[in-house]
């Protein structure tokens, strides 16, 4: 595993994470944040159920650990349907997929996690899947080959993906909703925060919440799991009582987790563009060969929430760290007369 997938802070899970069903909002009550999102999801659901029809088809996107998967769950829960969970990467040919949707039933879900990654061949078959319910199957080969029609019941599909620009335009069209998921205020992680702690009896002072959002760059995942290793180390180093904002604090300090959020892949990410490169523009992968990373990794986990703080700036040229950056890092900023100087 590399560094970047061990963070402490890497919105995506981690392999010791399982699936902890007791945090998991069930119903779209439950679901915090994300407001917009929740009240066209209502709507959605009621239309549906009063037409006694099968949900349309739902896209979600935006970056990882923000609710997408629980979203999911939440419908099929609402809906009263069976879901059925696979992934882009996991469906390799077309008869995966075929397998899989002549299984479901009417009005079951489909969760396809992942799906800017399913491959040309299995795409072209999930539009007619969609679109008509129908499967189209080759049979024979070569100038004897002819296709049949399968008819499938009316089932819904529901992709998520942290790449929404790498879904082709055929396969985008054919959801019938599509949303995106941001990241989280403060307030809304804090409730987070405080619903999971009550869950699993941990008590903080309302100040150790506060801290412990600030540092969860907006990710319920980060949250919940910076929660957890504030309560190890208040159980081994607090002196019992509820937790306050000074432990939470030193408790997320000793991990290198810094009170925005950063850890070390982020500060190494800004460090290399302000001290190797005067602050940029560089390219993306120029950056991630500097710090031995694959490009797509900082761009889906680290790249994200320094666009977010305003710590970064994405141009043409490349990336360019902002004076934010400078300031939160110490860092002089290069003051427009030493740019001058250095044109010269
Ligand atoms: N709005 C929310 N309220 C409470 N917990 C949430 C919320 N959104 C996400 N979570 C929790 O955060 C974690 C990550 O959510 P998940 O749905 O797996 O994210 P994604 O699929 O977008 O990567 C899960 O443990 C989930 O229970
Ligand atoms: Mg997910």
């Amino acid at each position: 595993m590399s560094d970047t997938q061990n963070r402490l802070v890497s919105p995506a899970p981690r392999p010791d994470e399982s699936f902890d069903p007791a945090l998991r909002p069930v119903r779209l009550v439950d679901f915090i944040g994300q407001d917009q999102v929740k009240e066209n999801l209502a709507i959605l659901i009621q239309a549906a159920r009063q037409r006694h029809e099968p949900l349309e088809h739902v896209l979600f996107y935006g970056p990882p650990g923000l609710g997408k998967t629980t979203l999911a769950h939440v419908l099929a829960n609402e809906m009263d349907v069976n879901i059925k969970i696979t992934a882009g990467p996991a469906i390799e040919k077309a008869g995966d997929l075929a397998a899989i949707i002549t299984n479901l039933k009417g009005g079951d879900i489909l969760f396809i996690d992942e799906i800017h990654r399913l491959g040309r061949a299995v795409e072209e078959i999930l539009y007619p899947a969609m679109e008509d319910f129908a499967l189209d199957i080759m049979i024979g080969k070569g100038p004897a080959a002819r296709s049949i029609r399968l008819k499938l019941p009316r089932f819904t599909v529901i992709g998520a993906t942290t790449r929404l620009a790498l879904i082709s335009a055929p396969l985008r069209a054919r959801f019938g909703a599509v949303y995106r998921l941001d990241y989280y205020d403060s307030k809304a992680i804090e409730s987070i925060l405080r619903r999971a702690a009550s869950k699993l009896n941990i008590e903080i002072h309302p100040d150790g919440f506060e801290e412990v959002a600030r540092r969860a760059r907006g990710t319920p995942r980060v949250a919940l799991r910076l929660l957890r290793r504030v309560r190890d180390y208040a159980q081994v180093r607090g002196n019992g009582g509820s937790v306050s904002r000074e432990i939470a604090a030193e408790a997320l300090n000793l991990l290198n987790v810094d009170p925005l959020g950063l850890d070390e892949v982020d500060r190494r990410v800004l460090h290399t563009i302000i001290e190797k490169y005067s602050g940029g523009p560089v390219g993306l992968n120029t950056i991630a060969a500097s710090i031995g990373e694959e490009p797509d990794t900082i761009m889906d986990v680290v790249e994200p929430y320094l666009l977010q703080l305003g710590f970064l700036d994405r141009t043409p040229q490349g990336r360019v760290a902002t004076r934010r950056a400078y300031e939160h890092l110490s860092i002089p900023y290069p003051d427009s007369t030493q740019n001058q100087a250095r044109l010269f």
